[in-house]
């Protein structure tokens, strides 16, 4: 969800304000995903590596993924069931604050019942990390390292593998995010920002997704 600064920049707001609006678009989003039938959308929430920002940058980040889990009722009625991923909370090296691991489980256990659109989001997530961690454990539980262990021992085992990748804000590159998944998806550009990406930016990554 790259340009929530860059939003908040040209309008003369603080990077906070972008972030904000950010978690704003991403509700307005999944209400839109779920009638386009989307069964499951990953987003990236926080990195491994986004904890270096100003701590009233990650402070502000934090309290809206409290309130994005905090949205229950919401993914309720839209028979939305909620996951996430990221280095356990028990992991060294791991830092999510006490508050957010509430809200992360809350929002699981509360919305587990669902059956409609899955929706992922990665906190405190990297993708070489994941990779790590599913070597480790496959080698702890005997398994030689294979590409299927590997696929067992990812934090999601059962995310499928991902159709189309969205990048947003003219970012051309791909970062620490789902690489073994993103094998063979299609990638969508655009040079809108994440508060800007509405339901005809999505249409346009689904098409890309289908062709
Ligand atoms: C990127 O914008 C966004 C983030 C680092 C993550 C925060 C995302 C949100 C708050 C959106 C809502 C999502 C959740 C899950 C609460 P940036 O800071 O990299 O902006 P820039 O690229 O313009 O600097």
């Amino acid at each position: 969800m790259d340009g929530n600064g860059r939003w908040a920049k040209r309008r003369g707001l603080p990077r906070t304000a972008g972030h904000t609006e950010g978690e704003e678009n991403l509700a307005a989003l999944v209400r839109v995903a779920v009638t386009r039938n989307v069964g499951w959308l990953t987003v990236f929430g926080f990195s491994t590596e986004n904890w270096v920002r100003p701590r009233t940058e990650v402070r502000h980040i934090l309290g809206l993924h409290r309130r994005l889990f905090g949205r229950v009722e919401e993914l309720n009625q839209l028979n939305v069931q909620v996951k996430w991923m990221g280095r356990p909370f028990d992991t060294p090296g791991a830092r999510t604050p006490k508050y957010v691991q509430r809200a992360i489980r809350k929002a699981v256990a509360d919305t587990a019942q669902n059956t409609g659109m899955v929706l992922t989001v990665a906190f405190d997530y990297g993708s070489r990390a994941e990779l790590v961690q599913a070597a480790l454990d496959a080698r702890r539980d005997g398994e030689i390292v294979s590409e299927s262990s590997i696929s067992n021992h990812l934090y999601l085992p059962e995310l499928p593998p991902v159709d189309v990748v969205v990048r947003t804000s003219g970012e051309r590159r791909i970062s620490n995010f789902m690489l073994w998944q993103i094998v063979g998806a299609r990638v969508y550009f655009t040079e809108r920002t994440w508060p800007e990406f509405g339901a005809a930016e999505l249409d346009a990554a689904l098409a890309l997704a289908a062709s």
